[in-house]
């Protein structure tokens, strides 16, 4: 008999994923329907080949070191700030993730909180439940049109990208943000005019995050930049937590600096800053960016195909971050 290589998952996946994978891989799954936890992921990655992971696991320099047979760290997520990638680097183990698949679910749920926000339906929603809906009213739930209004896309990638093309069917101004300059093309497919951050808060109506985060992202939302924004604005942030200073958040909420927020992501998931679940012009949700059963399905497939590739073919992971491990 062959010897099969050993995979942990730390926790379970769509079905068709786990079943591509058990077709090749002697898959180890967390049993609880729980995040892992640091001990059992150090202990459970000890003899495996590979490990499938979550955006909430921290793959670090430790746990890394206490896989010595470690040949790729596979992330169920596009985004990898979970992952010390510097160490997988020098030990030559690919870390991949699971980009594209997920581009426009993430672009659909910014593209509802946007409106969520805008037109206050969790909050009208609320207030229906509540009974306290006695008749149409000219000043009930009065909220701020979307329609030919400024977005300001801050990182014009994949789902920035997707963003702007929803945008374009509300007829709004689309202005994005990126540290260098996209091409001409771009700009004119997407109808998207270039500006530098401070402009893009300036005149923003809508300001959507859409980048990674890395050292030079942590809190590039902060004190400076709320007081930028109009008092009419709202931003949306379905990228990751930290990138907005959550505290200076609920400052600017507070002093009206800005109209509204609706967050999919957190500094300090899963704890939420209390003052932003008391503030109501805020809509919050769970971290669901790709959350369709699709997606989830193609994402679950990806990661295993990303994990057969290098453990059973032994070859290169299709979606490789750091394919210097290769050379
Ligand atoms: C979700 O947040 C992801 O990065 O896939
Ligand atoms: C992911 O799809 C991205 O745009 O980074």
């Amino acid at each position: 008999m062959v010897l099969r290589p050993k995979v942990l998952l730390t926790r379970r996946l769509p079905q068709p994923g786990i079943e591509l994978l058990e077709k090749h891989v002697d898959l180890s799954i967390n049993p609880l329907d729980a995040p892992m936890s640091r001990q059992n992921m150090i202990m459970g990655i000890k003899d495996k080949g590979g490990v499938i992971c979550l955006l909430n696991d921290r793959v670090d320099a430790k746990v890394i070191d206490a896989a010595k047979h470690l040949k790729i760290i596979a992330n169920y997520a596009v985004g990898y700030n979970n992952i010390d990638v510097q160490a997988a680097t020098k030990r030559k183990i690919p870390v991949t993730n699971t980009p594209g698949v997920l581009t426009e679910t993430t672009a659909n749920l910014t593209f509802a909180l946007i409106l969520s926000a805008a037109r206050r339906i969790v909050d009208a929603d609320r207030y229906l439940r509540e009974g306290k809906f006695k008749g149409w009213a000219p000043m009930l739930m009065l909220g701020n049109d979307v329609y030919n209004k400024t977005l300001g896309i801050i990182g014009f990638g994949r789902i920035g990208r997707a963003v702007a093309q929803r945008a374009k069917g509300f007829h709004m101004k689309i202005i994005y943000y990126e540290p260098v300059r996209l091409s001409h093309e771009i700009e004119k497919k997407y109808s998207a005019e270039y500006k530098s951050l401070d402009d893009l808060l300036k005149e923003s109506d809508f300001v959507t995050i859409h980048i990674p985060l890395v050292e030079s992202t942590y809190h590039l939302i902060s004190g400076k930049e709320f007081s930028l924004m109009k008092e009419t604005a709202y931003i949306i942030n379905t990228a990751r937590g930290p990138i907005v200073d959550e505290k200076v958040l609920v400052k600017a909420l507070k002093e009206r600096m800005i109209a509204g927020c609706a967050l999919d992501v957190f500094e300090r998931e899963p704890e939420v800053e209390k003052e932003l679940i008391a503030i109501p012009n805020t809509v919050l949700t769970p971290h669901i960016g790709s959350a369709s059963i699709e997606t989830r399905i193609k994402m679950a497939l990806m990661v295993a195909k990303n994990v057969i590739a290098v453990l059973v073919q032994n070859g290169r992971a299709p979606n490789t971050i750091n394919p210097k491990v290769y050379e």
